[in-house]
């Protein structure tokens, strides 16, 4: 019997020939994966191990970003999850369990503080923040009940460089895993796991992604005890990326390394123009000296990224800290980096526990692809127009 039409819509007879190749990675996507007959079902999670499942734990494309991430990272395996902060929640809910004590630095991105102090407390997990320059001093502050130490390296808006060898050695001197927010070396410049780091979290929303369209997140752990941990968390939490996000990223990863290369040499060039500039105090760029950490820095990356942070004068006021913001033409205001697009974005310390006393007066720039004199004529227009030249003189 002929089937109709509209069941053959859905079964058609159609064959797509084989032998296509192109230069793009294809997409594929699918929630349902077809087994061969009904003795091969399962629903493990572990596709390195028992091959394709389900579209929640990856399909090609997502196993290829997770592929391409480990390498970069010299890893044993990677997860990707739907976004950085994701990837910052699965590490904490698969390695964390009611009564277990934290360590998490104050130089933290603020979601990660948040949710440790907002969502993880009441799960019976204890937050413990550290000053960020602590080094070997970390062993202090380690209980018996330590399970976890968080690092960020260089940390989210006031940059400081962390000496990750030293707090990893003295974690590891009690058996603590360590993880690491490595998105800011793009997963490039810092090898985190010969530095002494368990598991590493990108948001790959940023330098991999690197065009502010998608949001994407990747978990990349050292060795297998860790990857049987987060795996099957991860299959529990059902946090599946997008395979057309994924494929976003592999393109992105495509063009990382001239992107990094550009963006690495103008926002060190504008860095530096910015350490001579009456009206800035201090310039926070990890590879200038007055960065806290820059030796750590020196020691351990390979490179510098194109987000880094600057303090005003203390005669600067609030209103015109926001205005030299307002002023800049090529520079977006906005939340999230390594895009091809500077951004600019004030933010005020005044009230948060932890962080340098710069008050109102810092302000993190992200720079972006453009031309690096444009981007030059941008700030001192600002400048200008905002001090006058007063400022600082
Ligand atoms: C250092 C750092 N880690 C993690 C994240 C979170 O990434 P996502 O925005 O993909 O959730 C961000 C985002 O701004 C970040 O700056």
């Amino acid at each position: 019997m002929g089937k109709s039409w509209k069941t053959r819509l859905i079964h058609s007879d159609v064959k797509v020939l084989e032998g296509y190749r192109s230069l793009a990675s294809p997409v594929f996507r699918g929630s349902t994966t077809l087994f061969p007959d009904a003795a091969s079902v399962n629903d493990r999670w572990d596709q390195h191990e028992v091959g394709y499942t389900y579209g929640l734990y990856g399909t090609p494309t997502t196993l290829e970003l997770a592929g391409k991430i480990c390498e970069l990272e010299k890893g044993y395996r990677t997860i990707v999850m739907p976004g950085g902060q994701g990837a910052i929640s699965l590490i904490n809910l698969a390695l964390l369990k009611s009564g277990d004590h934290i360590l998490i630095p104050e130089s933290v991105y603020t979601p990660n503080r948040k949710l440790a102090y907002h969502v993880l407390r009441r799960f019976g997990v204890e937050p413990g923040f550290y000053p960020p320059e602590i080094g070997s001093g970390i062993e202090a502050l380690l209980r018996e009940n330590t399970r976890l130490v968080w690092c960020e390296s260089p940390g989210s808006i006031t940059m400081e460089v962390q000496d990750v060898p030293a707090i990893a050695a003295a974690a590891h001197g009690r058996g603590i895993p360590v993880a690491l927010d490595n998105t800011w070396s793009a997963g490039v410049y810092f090898d985190a796991f010969t530095h002494g780091v368990d598991v590493t979290m990108q948001a790959l929303t940023k330098y991999v992604g690197g065009h502010s369209d998608l949001l994407l997140g990747s978990v990349t752990v050292k060795e297998k005890a860790l990857y049987e941990k987060l795996g099957s968390t991860h299959q529990l939490l059902g946090c599946a990326a997008s395979p057309d996000d994924c494929s976003l990223a592999l393109r992105g990863m495509r063009t990382m390394a001239v992107r990094l290369k550009h963006i690495e040499a103008s926002a060190r060039k504008i860095a530096e123009w910015l350490s001579d500039r009456p009206e800035i105090e201090l310039v926070l760029h990890p590879a200038l000296p007055s960065c806290p950490g820059h030796e750590f820095w020196v020691r351990d990356f390979t490179g510098s990224a194109g987000v880094f942070s600057i303090v005003f004068k203390p005669e600067a006021t609030k209103a015109e800290v926001e205005r030299f913001v307002d002023e800049l033409e090529l520079f977006g205001i906005g939340y999230s980096w390594g895009g091809v697009v500077s951004l600019a974005v004030a933010y005020d310390f005044q009230r948060s526990k932890g962080r340098p006393d710069y008050g109102y007066r810092i302000v993190r720039l992200n720079i972006g692809l453009e031309d690096t004199a444009d981007l030059l004529e941008d700030l001192e227009g600002s400048l200008q127009r905002v001090w006058g030249g007063r400022l600082g003189k």
